[in-house]
């Protein structure tokens, strides 16, 4: 089959090609659209573990359709339409997949838009429900809002009934963009919390905003920390304001996790309830998934929606500039 490899197994941008490799087996599902997310960057450069027993193809998150069934698998069947979440492969023509981490495409959600679901919807319900324990009137504070977990996290804290959501980003322009989505962010941080603080605070950027992130915690608040985006050390740490305010700061990671663990995520009735809610472009949901550029599919005949204006579409031989747009933060 064909996918998207890594020339010398690691390196810059530039070594990502197209090439030949074996298909998956025992089981594989076709895909017809994948997401890109910030982590391949990390695995392309070598400095992302991949899971033990997960391909080594970039990718964690595809939709496609079901071509072949491994043995005792049940759920499925050939042609069913899914999407889903993969330790890696996704940048492939076909995947081989647990069927616990599978979800049913809805008829509303192109094959671009179901795509882009998983990784970023599942990470951000990790972050607000599981540990930051988000609840009605809660204040939260979501960092790096336009990037695709993000945006993620701030409609399921509206969705949640957060009583506001304040988002950070390096640019105006993704700012006014998070206002001005519905469901979208509501204020900055000082505006928010009347001086209270946030409740729940996600955050991928770790080292520079350590310090400001405990400042702005709230007495009980609840920190999630995704990633350390700017650096993971800490040279001075008050520990003072952590015992005082009685602050959880947890950390949260989804591919490591076990098959089992994120089988239970995804089957949990809270987490099935919140997908329901997420829509496309046509969806008058109180979620949306919103594409950025649509960067990658596999043969132009190939539908790409269920009629839907996708607004730039570019072939998966333009990989590279997709990694581009990514890497200089150019995406929301
Ligand atoms: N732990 C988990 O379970 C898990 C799961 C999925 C993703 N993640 C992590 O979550 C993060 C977001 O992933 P994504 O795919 O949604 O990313 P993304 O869409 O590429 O967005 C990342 C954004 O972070 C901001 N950023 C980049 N470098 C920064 C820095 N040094 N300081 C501050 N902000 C910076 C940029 O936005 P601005 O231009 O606004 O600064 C960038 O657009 C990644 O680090 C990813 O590895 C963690």
């Amino acid at each position: 089959m064909h996918a998207v490899l890594i020339k010398d197994g690691q390196g810059p941008i530039e070594n990502l090609y197209i090439g030949e490799t074996d298909k998956p087996v025992p089981t594989k599902g076709e895909i017809v659209a994948f997401g890109i997310n910030r982590m391949d960057h990390y695995q392309r450069e070598g400095r992302y573990a991949v899971p033990l027993g997960a391909s080594s193809i970039l990718g964690v998150e595809f939709s496609g359709r079901v071509t072949e069934l491994g043995e005792g698998v049940t759920r499925w069947a050939v042609g069913d339409e899914v999407f889903g979440l993969v330790g890696g492969g996704a940048y492939a023509e076909f995947v081989s997949c647990d069927e616990g981490l599978l979800l049913k495409k809805p008829g509303h959600l192109s094959w671009v838009e179901a795509a882009s679901i998983p990784e970023n919807y599942i990470t951000a319900y990790q972050a607000l429900v599981k540990y930051g324990e988000v609840k009605k009137g809660d204040h939260v504070l979501v960092h790096a809002g336009a990037s695709g977990v993000g945006i993620a996290a701030i409609q399921m804290a509206r969705e949640l009934g957060a009583a506001t959501v304040t988002a950070t980003a390096s640019t105006t322009e993704k700012l006014d963009w998070l206002r001005s989505i519905p469901n979208g962010a509501t204020h900055t941080v000082k505006k928010t919390t009347n001086g209270k603080g946030a409740d729940v605070v996600i955050d991928f950027v770790g080292q520079s905003h350590w310090a400001k992130n405990v400042e702005s915690l709230a007495i009980d608040g609840r920190m999630t920390l995704l990633a350390t985006l700017s650096g993971s050390e800490v040279p001075v740490v008050n520990l003072g304001p952590i015992l005082y305010k009685r602050l959880r700061i947890q950390g949260s990671t989804l591919r490591s996790r076990s098959i089992q663990y994120q089988t239970e995520l995804i089957a949990s009735l809270s987490f099935r309830d919140m997908i329901d809610k997420v829509t496309g472009v046509n969806g008058g949901g109180p979620m949306r998934t919103y594409i950025h550029k649509v960067s990658i599919f596999f043969c132009s005949s190939r539908p790409v929606g269920h009629g839907h204006t996708i607004p730039q579409v570019y072939p998966w031989a333009e990989i590279q500039s997709a990694h581009h747009e990514m890497a200089d933060n150019k995406n929301r």
